[in-house]
């Protein structure tokens, strides 16, 4: 399965934060914003990711993370010119995916929870295996009506889709992760803009609802899937992360931990990663880590 993180978008309700600066790229209390839905697809054992991003900010996205081989990674790049909506991607990224299933992550999600590696593993297993053509993630959230909602039977099969519904049928927002089957290339090229001008992500998605063929697979209380699209949220996002990572003493979405930990790279490149940025409390992490798995 490829990976495609969608990182463009204008920010405006971070305005004037991003008027200058990419959202993905503010920090997320320790660490730049894409680190976190970069860490899901390496969780999910996805090596092979695009990024897309704006045009002007490209060159920034590559400074900070390179062609991904000091993680065992594959990275490229692709630009989106204008927001044109959350299903480009799969018009951007149709070389990237090929004849593979493609794992959608949106750039300023934040996901964290115990058995997540193995829920998407068993997940993306489906989607290989045929038995499932797209797998969307819902979240119980205590305002649906700003969400895209999406009902499920008793199976875990998608029956309806509502796009910010005034009386909600269910509380499980649609959150911004998707795998999909190969098929999304062409079900994406042949979507109509909506009347924002954007191809929705929730056209693609009908497309397998139709068919009987999209999952929705419930990521349950014990779970936290955060937004950082406005002020408040991003400051939330970053003392969610504070907390957990003061109480534990584990960093959340350390990719360097992560890439050591699938065998992506050995305890000597971590540790020079560390090392790399030995002055901050992450590096220091990074090369504990490295130490502690000798
Ligand atoms: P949004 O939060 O819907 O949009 P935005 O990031 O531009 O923010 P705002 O509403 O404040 O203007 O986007 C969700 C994510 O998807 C975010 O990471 C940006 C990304 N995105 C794109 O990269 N391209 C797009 O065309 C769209 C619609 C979103």
């Amino acid at each position: 399965m490829r990976g495609i993180i969608l990182a463009g978008g204008a920010g405006t309700r971070l305005h004037p934060i991003t008027r200058a600066v990419s959202k993905q790229l503010l920090p997320v209390f320790d660490k730049p914003m894409i680190y976190y839905p970069l860490s899901v697809l390496m969780l999910a054992g996805i090596r092979e990711i695009l990024v897309i991003t704006t045009p002007e900010e490209q060159p920034m996205f590559r400074r900070l993370l390179g062609d991904g081989a000091e993680l065992g990674l594959e990275l490229s790049y692709a630009a989106q010119a204008e927001p044109g909506g959350i299903a480009e991607a799969f018009v951007l990224g149709a070389g990237h995916i090929g004849d593979e299933s493609c794992a959608l992550v949106l750039g300023d999600n934040i996901f964290h929870g115990q058995g997540f590696a193995e829920t998407l593993r068993a997940c993306i297993a489906g989607v290989e295996r045929g038995d499932d053509g797209a797998v969307l993630f819902g979240y119980p959230v205590r305002d649906p009506q700003r969400y895209g909602v999406g009902v499920a039977d008793a199976d875990g099969r998608l029956v309806d889709i509502e796009e910010k519904p005034t009386r909600p049928r269910s509380n499980r927002a649609i959150t911004g992760l998707y795998l999909y089957d190969s098929r999304v290339v062409d079900i994406a090229r042949g979507l109509t803009p909506s009347a924002r001008g954007e191809l929705e992500i929730t056209d693609v998605n009908r497309v397998y609802l139709d068919k009987g063929a999209a999952r929705l697979v419930d990521l349950g209380r014990g779970f936290a899937w955060l937004d950082t699209g406005t002020h408040d949220s991003l400051v939330e996002a970053s003392q969610y992360v504070q907390v957990l990572e003061h109480r534990q003493g584990v960093r959340i979405a350390c990719i360097e931990e992560i890439a050591l930990d699938r065998g992506w790279i050995d305890a000597d490149a971590c540790h020079a990663l560390g090392v790399a940025q030995g002055k901050s409390g992450y590096g220091e992490y990074v090369m504990a880590v490295a130490e502690a798995s000798r």
